[in-house]
């Protein structure tokens, strides 16, 4: 198998743990390259549910090596943390399985705390961020002015660094924001522990993929977040700070754009989003709270309830195409059974013009009005069923539809948690 990208081309939250540890068998590395904690990708395997944040979904899989690229936003704190809580349920880790990029940026105290204050200072603007220090890590990388995971492993590095750091971060945090300074004795003698346990999984995971690439490996790429949460290409402002697609692979692992061999992006059936920011096709009624209910639509890492909506077959075709996606994966089809017509997105209007493709500027998004089309719904229970053929009709002629609307081919459906819960097409 060719290594591959697995993207969500939406605004996360598409279901990509599952795909991704499904995949994740017929490959010989799983490696997350962007993003950080802020994810949090639920996989269930038998009767357990784990949600993994940091450590790529191949973990669950013996004998797969899994990595944490350098265009991570790694938390030592909630990796160990996130290691330890895999080990205590029997889950093999080690420096066999695990490898991190001693080149990836660390997220620290003072990045969590000014996440928190930056939003409270932005008010009405705020972004809805998970809060857990993705912003101001990445702000301080392109700054020139981060720590990396080799400055963690260096004491003197760590002290300097830290020590530099805190002096500009505690005025902003005590002149700006009024709160309360970190201390940078218990701040050394935290990480200092903590690099200790981390070193062991630290190295040059480039070099290892870019030498496992040679020697025929299959890499599984596996973003984080969705394609519309893009810093680049996504609904910006309210974005994550990473590229959350193909875009991010070269840059956030080392690895040379042409060995990626294909992308595949992950779509639910319908749409959600958390945090602020655009949603073209959001259901304000009770109908968004039906489905919300229906597929259980909480977030994995803050719990916080997913504004939802019906597919957006524009902002969908945008995300496919801007990643060369040679094919996509629906998922949470099972959740749209008993909830009536089902509503997509078609075109948007605005002032008496009607786009079918993506705008770049927020303010044309918020004042679109969205064109729908209304496809017939089904009330049958799809979590059983393991063949296309065997699908209600009307279930059927929705994913044809929306295939033959985004013009990229549905290769598989997922319809149900559970990892047996697909349907492959031919
Ligand atoms: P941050 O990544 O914590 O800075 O949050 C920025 C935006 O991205 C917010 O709207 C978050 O809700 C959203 N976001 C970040 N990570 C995820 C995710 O894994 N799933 C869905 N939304 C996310």
């Amino acid at each position: 198998m060719p290594s591959l990208c697995v993207f969500g081309a939406q605004w996360g939250d598409e279901g990509k743990g599952k795909i991704i540890d499904h995949l994740a068998a017929d490959v010989t590395h799983v490696v997350r390259y962007q993003g950080g904690s802020n994810a949090g990708h639920t996989v269930v395997v038998g009767a357990e549910k784990y949600v993994l944040h940091l450590v790529p979904s191949g973990v669950l899989h013996p004998g797969k090596v899994n990595v944490i690229a350098n265009g991570v936003a790694v938390d030592p704190l909630l990796l160990l943390e996130e290691i330890d809580g895999l080990i205590a349920r029997g889950v093999a880790v080690s420096s066999a399985n695990l490898r991190l990029s001693a080149r990836a940026h660390v997220i620290l105290q003072h990045h969590r705390r000014l996440d928190a204050l930056a939003e409270r200072w932005r008010g009405e603007g705020r972004i809805g961020t998970t809060g857990r220090g993705i912003g101001p890590c990445y702000a301080d990388k392109a700054a020139r002015v981060g720590l990396r995971v080799c400055d963690l492993l260096d004491p003197a590095r760590l002290e300097s660094g830290l020590r530099v750091a805190l002096a500009e971060k505690n005025a902003l945090i005590q002149s700006v924001h009024g709160d309360t300074p970190l201390d940078l004795g218990e701040q050394l003698d935290l990480y200092g522990r903590l690099a200790e346990r981390l070193s062991s999984f630290v190295g040059d995971t480039g070099a290892e993929l870019r030498d496992a690439h040679r020697a025929g490996a299959a890499i599984l790429f596996e973003a984080a977040q969705g394609v519309m949460l893009d810093v680049d290409h996504g609904t910006y402002p309210y974005v994550t700070s990473s590229n959350t697609g193909v875009d991010g692979i070269p840059a956030g692992v080392g690895f040379p754009p042409q060995w990626i061999g294909r992308a595949v992006g992950i779509a639910k059936a319908y749409c959600t989003r958390v945090g602020e920011g655009p949603f073209p096709s959001e259901e304000h009624g009770p109908r968004g709270a039906e489905l919300r209910e229906a597929g259980n639509e909480y977030g994995a890492t803050t719990g916080r309830p997913r504004r939802c909506g019906w597919l957006d077959v524009v902002a969908l075709r945008y995300a496919l195409e801007l990643n060369g996606a040679t094919s996509w994966i629906m998922t949470n089809l099972d959740v749209l059974s008993g909830l009536g017509d089902v509503p997509v997105a078609v075109a948007y209007r605005r002032e008496g013009r009607r786009f079918e493709t993506f705008p770049a500027e927020l303010s044309s998004l918020d004042a679109v009005e969205v064109e729908y089309e209304h496809r017939p719904g089904w009330t049958e229970d799809l979590t059983g069923i393991r063949r296309f053929e065997d699908l209600p009709r009307a279930a059927r002629n929705y994913v044809e539809w929306v295939e033959a609307s985004v013009r990229v081919p549905i290769e598989t459906l997922s319809i149900g948690p559970r990892r047996d819960q697909v349907i492959h097409r031919s």
